[in-house]
């Protein structure tokens, strides 16, 4: 079963000028399967991830495209259709974890609204559990505290266990680790992926994170300029890539992302677009460009796709490199 079905999905920010935050996403998931999405800051991850929740602004527009999950039409649901889906199949987990919580409630009255909302047992005694299921020390304490009497590592837990109490059959996480230190990032990342991997419960992960990307996700998208440019398994993206981008992605250096930065080796930045890219958006910084590169516009292949016109040059390239 696909989880997720994403076809040439086009979205452009109105206003004084236009920005096409999505130029044709093409993506798919299978269900249960953990996807990471990782691309340089400003390669569209969280437009796509909040369009994938129809959580998108208003300024938001949906160009083109279509958008399935669980083989439900996201973009055509009404107001009920939509609480159901955000009930019923999707949990959202973002970058920030105290502004997840509701500043003005204690953490045990978050949890209990949850639990009701799933129409389960709202005790104490339940909410203790699903905080000890994260492994939050003191959990019959932190109960009782608002979200700004916690550390940022302490809150993300709570948003996650908030978020994986619902059994979620999406769970879509932005970053959730960028602002945590590196040992409580592991046990977070850690906890996460093996409630999701208890529950079913199939998981998009956007993360600069790539060793822990390599370490706990199936599959690898990345992201850029709007597009995913290669996708496929981790070990394989990560490990071997074939777009020049992915290359230069994989070959910054690791100790700094491993740190959880920005990754920032590659000279020069994302573009912006005002429209639909004319050929490859990453012709200006790349060092395989050809003069062709700038005037076709790479397609995806149904396999294991590398949106480069030179694919088949760049796979020789890769498995001579492997042999040697
Ligand atoms: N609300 C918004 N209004 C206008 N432009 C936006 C908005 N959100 C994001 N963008 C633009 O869309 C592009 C993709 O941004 P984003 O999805 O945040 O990327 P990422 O999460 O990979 O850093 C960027 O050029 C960004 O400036
Ligand atoms: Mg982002």
């Amino acid at each position: 079963m696909t989880a997720v079905r994403i076809r040439d999905l086009v979205l452009e920010f109105t206003g004084t000028t236009t920005v096409r935050a999505l130029d044709g996403i093409d993506l798919e998931v299978a269900e249960g399967a953990s996807l990471a999405i990782v691309g340089e800051s400003g390669s569209g991850k969280s437009t796509l991830a909040s369009v994938i929740g129809r959580l998108h602004p208003r300024s938001a527009r949906i160009v083109s495209g279509t958008l399935e999950v669980g083989g439900v039409d996201v973009l055509a649901l009404d107001i009920d259709g939509l609480r159901r889906y955000r009930r019923d199949t999707l949990a959202y987990i973002a970058q920030d974890p105290i502004g997840s919580l509701d500043p003005t409630m204690r953490i045990g009255r978050q949890l209990q609204l949850v639990l009701r909302a799933m129409g389960e047992e709202t005790s104490t005694r339940r909410q203790i559990e699903l905080l000890d299921a994260m492994r939050i020390a003191n959990s019959e304490r932190v109960i009782r505290l608002f979200p700004h009497q916690v550390s940022g590592g302490m809150a993300q837990r709570v948003a996650i266990a908030m978020a994986m109490c619902r059994a979620p059959k999406l769970l879509i996480a932005d970053e959730p680790t960028a602002a945590l230190d590196s040992q409580v990032r592991e046990e977070v990342v850690r906890l996460l992926f093996e409630q999701a991997r208890a529950q079913g419960t199939t998981v998009l992960w956007l993360s600069h994170d790539l060793p822990a990307v390599a370490r706990w996700c199936d599959e690898v998208a990345v992201m850029y300029a709007g597009r995913v440019v290669e996708r496929g398994p981790a070990q394989a993206v990560l490990g071997q890539p074939v777009h020049p981008y992915s290359r230069a992605l994989a070959a910054t250096d690791p100790s700094r992302a491993r740190r959880g930065e920005r990754l920032a080796s590659i000279p020069g930045a994302p573009p912006v677009l005002h429209g639909a890219s004319a050929g490859c958006a990453f012709a200006p910084r790349c060092a395989a460009r050809i003069d062709a590169c700038t005037t076709t516009r790479p397609e995806p292949a149904a396999t294991r796709h590398s949106l480069c016109i030179r694919t088949e040059e760049m796979r020789a390239q890769v498995r001579l490199e492997v042999s040697a």
